[in-house]
């Protein structure tokens, strides 16, 4: 059964309108921003690759064919790659952004996919986010669990009531507070992978006294 994320026309039909009232300024401040080689996650119709700016290669991934197909017909030169968060088909290192639009309140295993997401970024690299999560708001919180499992099968996946930036933080990266932008539900933010201890251990500078 498709949802509203796997119905291309629908999808850009509301998105659109949502664009016209505002979202395009979260969507411009998402894309714009990226750097060097750049991974669009859960491309869904390619509405962020108009707006890459060309500092770098660009390969965007989805799981849905006919997102693919209508972000192929957006952007014809684009590498689009049928593929999920939770398995990047990409080496370690891969990327110096990634770039996540509205698509964490929809993938299966958040850790999984943070934990690819942190695999295929390059030291220092970041990951540029937009997320609807769970309101802050006992009332609005209980709303949104009372309808999340309507909301889920309308939508074709997504999940209303996350603690996507707990699930971040959880992951191992660090929100950029300078970055971090909250409306309402919506949030937006850069994050960085912190090194593990072994990483940290790797930068220490090899000097008289050690081997
Ligand atoms: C709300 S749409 C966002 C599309 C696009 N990023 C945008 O900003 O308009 C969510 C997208 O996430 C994709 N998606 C769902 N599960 C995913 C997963 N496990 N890994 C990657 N993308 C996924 C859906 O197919 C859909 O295209």
């Amino acid at each position: 059964m498709r949802g509203l994320e796997q119905i291309p026309w629908l999808y850009d039909l509301g998105l659109s309108v949502a664009e016209r009232f505002g979202f395009i300024r979260w969507r411009r401040w998402l894309a714009e921003g990226a750097t060097g080689r750049t991974l669009d996650l859960g491309t869904g119709t390619g509405r962020n690759l108009a707006w890459f700016a060309a500092t770098g290669p660009v390969a965007a991934v989805d799981p849905s064919h006919h997102n693919l197909r209508a972000a192929r017909s957006r952007a014809p030169g684009a590498v689009l790659v049928l593929a999920r968060a939770e398995a990047l088909p990409f080496r370690d290192g891969a990327f110096d952004t990634v770039v996540s639009g509205l698509v964490f309140c929809s993938v299966d295993d958040p850790a999984a996919g943070f934990a690819e997401v942190r695999r295929v970024l390059a030291r220092g690299g970041s990951l540029r986010m937009i997320e609807h999560v769970r309101s802050t708001s006992t009332l609005g919180g209980w709303w949104q669990d009372l309808i999340q499992p309507a909301w889920t099968w309308v939508a074709g996946g997504c999940r209303n009531n996350r603690e996507t930036e707990r699930s971040v933080a959880e992951a191992g990266f660090e929100i950029e507070p300078a970055t971090r932008k909250a409306s309402g539900t919506m949030r937006r933010f850069v994050a960085r992978a912190i090194p593990s201890p072994s990483e940290q251990l790797e930068r220490v500078p090899a000097g008289p006294g050690r081997a």
